[in-house]
C-alpha cells in the first residue's frame, strides 16, 4: 500500500502567508502542519510517498523541508501539478506513482489527533473498493458532505453544498483501491473548475461499488484558516510535556506547561503556558501568554503576546499586547506612536509593520 499526500493548492484563506510560503508548513507547536500528516502515514507502516506540490516557491519549501522522507522512516517521491485542478486530478497525475496498488490519500492542511493507523489496518482487513472518513461538523457548508440511509451506509455525496443534507463531513483521509482510476477519467470539472475526488467517489457508489465509511468523534480540523490554525495549535500545546533546555534567568518566571527549546534565552520574562519557545529564540522583557508558539531564532523584546503563532527569525520588540495572531516568518513588529489597547495581526512573511504602542 501507498500514500499519497495533497500539498499543493493556493492557500487562499491563509493569504498573505500562503503569497509565499505553504500553508501545510504553517508550523503546529513549531512543527509543520504536514509532519502530522507524514508522521500518521509512517505509524501505518506505509513508506512509499507520493507528495502533490505545485510549481512554485510554495512547493520548493516543501521539498527542502520533507528532503527525502527519510526523517520519518518514508521514501518520498515528490509528484509537480501544474495548477491546483482538484483532488481526483492530484490522483490522475500521480497515476504512474501509485501503479496499481491499493492506497491512502491525505490531504496536507487536515489535522487528525490519534493518527491513521487502525483505519488503514480496518481497510486492509476489510478490502471494501473506497472507504472515508466523516465526522459532525456545525457547519458543512464549505465541506465535502455524505448522505447516509437509516442503515449508515453513505448514498450520496455532495461537495460545499448550499443546503447540506446531513452534517456529516467528508475528512481529508481517503482510502482507495485502483477502482479510483477510473472514477477520476470519468467525472467532469465542477463549477469552481476542479475535479473533485467527492464526485469521483460519488461515481463509485453509482457503479454500485463497496463504499464503505468510518465517522470518526475524535479530533479534526481543516487547517485552512487562521482560527482553525490557533485552535490546532491551542490543542497541541495542551498536550505538550514541560521542559527547560535553553537559559532562564533567575527573575523569569515559567508557569505551567512550557517547553523552552535548546539555545533559547529568557530574561525578566513571565511565561504562561502552555506555550512553547524555539531554539534560538530570545525572549527579553516580556509577557508570553498561553497558546502561543514562537519558532526558532525570534526575538520578543519588552512586549507581550498570547494565544499567538510566531514564525520563524521574526522580530517583536516594544509592542503590547497581541492576541489572536499568526505571524509569518522574517517579520518585524514595532511599535508607531499611538496605541489601540490589543493588537489582531494576521502578517505575511517578510513583512514590516508599525504598530502603535
Ligand atoms: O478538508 C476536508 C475537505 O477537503 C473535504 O471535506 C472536501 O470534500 C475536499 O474537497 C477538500 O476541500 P477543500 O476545498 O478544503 O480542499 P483544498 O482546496 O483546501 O485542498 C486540500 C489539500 O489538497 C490542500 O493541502 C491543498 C491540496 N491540493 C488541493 C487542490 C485543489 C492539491 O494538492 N492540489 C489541488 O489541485
Amino acid at each position: 500500500m501507498r500514500a499519497l499526500v495533497l500539498s499543493g493548492g493556493a492557500g487562499t484563506r491563509l493569504r498573505p502567508l500562503t503569497h509565499t510560503s505553504a500553508k501545510q508548513l504553517v508550523p503546529v507547536a513549531n512543527k509543520p502542519v504536514l509532519f502530522y500528516g507524514l508522521e500518521a502515514i509512517a505509524e501505518t507502516g506505509i513508506t512509499e510517498v507520493g507528495i502533490v506540490v505545485g510549481v512554485d516557491s510554495a512547493a520548493e519549501e516543501i521539498k527542502e523541508a520533507v528532503g527525502d522522507g527519510s526523517q520519518f522512516g518514508l521514501d518520498v517521491t515528490f509528484i509537480p501539478q501544474d495548477a491546483p485542478r482538484g483532488l481526483a486530478h492530484a490522483v490522475l497525475i500521480a497515476r504512474d506513482f501509485l501503479g496499481d496498488e491499493d492506497f491512502v490519500m491525505y490531504l496536507g492542511d487536515n489535522f487528525i489527533v490519534g493518527g491513521i493507523k487502525a483505519l488503514v489496518d480496518e481497510f486492509r482487513r476489510e478490502q471494501p473498493a473506497a472507504q472515508i472518513l466523516l465526522t459532525q461538523v456545525p457547519d458543512p457548508t464549505q465541506l465535502g458532505v455524505a448522505e447516509l440511509d437509516a442503515y449508515g451506509k453513505v448514498i450520496g455525496l455532495e461537495e460545499k453544498p448550499k443546503q447540506p443534507k446531513s452534517d456529516l463531513a467528508l475528512v481529508g483521509v481517503y482510502m482507495f483501491t485502483p477502482a479510483i482510476h477510473e472514477a477520476v477519467r470519468k467525472i467532469k470539472p465542477s463549477w469552481r473548475n476542479e475535479l473533485e475526488i467527492t464526485h469521483a467517489i460519488q461515481w463509485l457508489i453509482d457503479q454500485g461499488m463497496d463504499l464503505r465509511s468510518t465517522v470518526i468523534s475524535g479530533y479534526w480540523k481543516d487547517t485552512g484558516n487562521v482560527a482553525d490554525m490557533l485552535e490546532v495549535n491551542r490543542t497541541i500545546l495542551e498536550t505538550l510535556e514541560p521542559k527547560v533546555e535553553g537559559t532562564v534567568d533567575d527573575v523569569s518566571e515559567i508557569i505551567g506547561r512550557v517547553v523552552i527549546e535548546a539555545g533559547a534565552t529568557v530574561t525578566a520574562s513571565r511565561i504562561v503556558g502552555p506555550a512553547i519557545i524555539g531554539r534560538g529564540t530570545t525572549v527579553a522583557d516580556s509577557y508570553v501568554g498561553p497558546f502561543t508558539s514562537v519558532e526558532h531564532d525570534c526575538r520578543i523584546v519588552d512586549s507581550e503576546i498570547e494565544f499567538s503563532i510566531v514564525e520563524h527569525d521574526t522580530s517583536v520588540e516594544g509592542v503590547r499586547r497581541i492576541e489572536a495572531s499568526l505571524i509569518g516568518h522574517h517579520v518585524q513588529v514595532t511599535p508607531a506612536p499611538r496605541v489601540p489597547k490589543a493588537h489582531r495581526l494576521v502578517l505575511g512573511d517578510h513583512s514590516r509593520i508599525q504598530i502603535s504602542s
